[in-house]
């Protein structure tokens, strides 16, 4: 099988393949998905296997609108309250809200957990096609289980080509990074699960926030220590240790002009993930330029890291599981 490239125009022909219960790769606002019918076991099924998914890890189900939200949860009401909060602020959008699951989302997808993760994407062709559906879509990143996670339709065509039937080519995801996770607990707090486009500080406005660890038993399963990973070697280092690391046969990928200026002498290759030192700028960068450099047979690539606040924490966050270093 190889995967029909569809345009953002043909989403018609999404539309009737996920009704048939096939897997199709779409754009979200954060990076590609591969989705399929939430309510299908079959189909579910069918994502785990294109992706080499372990069961143990849950997928993330994308609502079409709100009405969904209560079929689909059964939250209490300090962890409703929180949601509501959330949901009004940042749906559609990069951020993911954990709730305990209703009857009626299959087993398969949450991994047996007694909760169900939920988000609401704002990208223009995502939202057409689901609300074309009607019915919540199952979409982790459309990436092989443990590597970099697509930001472009040719990049799901490398990860997955052979094992899906589509892809629907929205152009180069606008976040760069996957959503951020939270979790509503019953006393009103609530826990990231994973850092994203939605900052930390902005969420600390909101309520208590505590932050979840890794490790090999997370609280996301999926958020394993080594993940994102490329097939060379990727270490992250303090920008002033960089130099240290200094060859011909290894690369180095920098923050910012100011740290490839610095430390760029002497790598083979030095590409700059935030030319101009925005945050968001070198988000929407990271996967491309790994996939670059993992494609370009280094010994060794060497990372520096982002500041680390807003979308820089997702940031390094990747850089870090990329390197496999326990946070
Ligand atoms: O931006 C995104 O969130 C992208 C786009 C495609 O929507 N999706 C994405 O999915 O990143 P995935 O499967 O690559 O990552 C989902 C993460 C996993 O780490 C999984 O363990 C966690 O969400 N997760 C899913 N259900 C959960 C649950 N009930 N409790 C805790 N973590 C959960
Ligand atoms: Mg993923």
């Amino acid at each position: 099988m190889s995967a029909a490239l569809l345009t953002a125009e043909q989403t018609e022909q999404a539309v009737s393949l996920l009704r048939s219960g096939a897997q199709v790769a779409l754009p979200t606002e954060t990076v590609y998905g591969l989705a399929a019918d939430a309510l299908n076991p079959a189909a579910v099924a069918g994502i785990f296997t294109a992706k080499e998914r372990p069961y143990f890890d849950p997928l993330i189900v994308h609502l079409p609108d709100y009405d969904w939200l209560k079929e689909l949860t059964t939250a209490n009401q300090l962890e409703s309250q929180l949601a509501d909060v959330l949901i009004e602020k940042y749906w559609p959008g990069p951020l993911t809200i954990v709730l305990p699951k209703s009857a009626i989302v299959p087993d398969l997808v949450t991994s047996g957990m007694p909760s169900v993760a939920l988000r609401m994407s704002r990208h223009p062709v995502f939202r057409q096609i689901i609300s074309q559906f009607g019915k919540p879509l199952a979409a982790p990143s459309a990436n092989r289980f443990g590597r970099i996670s697509p930001t472009t339709a040719a990049a799901v065509i490398d990860e997955l080509g052979g094992k899906i039937v589509a892809v629907v080519d929205g152009g180069p995801t606008e976040c760069g990074v996957e959503s951020t996770i939270v979790r509503p607990e019953p006393d009103g707090s609530m826990t990231v699960l994973r850092p994203g486009p939605v900052a930390v500080e902005e969420l600390e406005q909101l309520a208590t926030v505590q932050m979840a660890h890794g490790g090999s038993r997370p609280e996301a399963p999926g958020q394993l220590d080594s993940h994102y990973a490329p097939d060379s070697k990727l270490i992250l280092v303090e920008s002033q240790q960089a130099v240290n690391h200094a060859d011909r046969n290894n690369a180095l990928l920098a923050w910012d002009p100011a740290v490839a200026a610095s430390a760029g002498a002497g790598f083979g290759r030095v590409e700059i993930l935030a030319p101009d030192s925005d945050l968001l700028t070198g988000a929407t960068r990271l996967f491309q330029l790994m996939r670059q450099l993992d494609s370009g047979d280094h010994q060794l690539i060497v990372a520096t890291p982002a500041p680390e606040n807003g979308i820089g924490r997702a940031i390094n966050d990747r850089l870090r599981r990329a390197a496999n270093v326990p946070s």
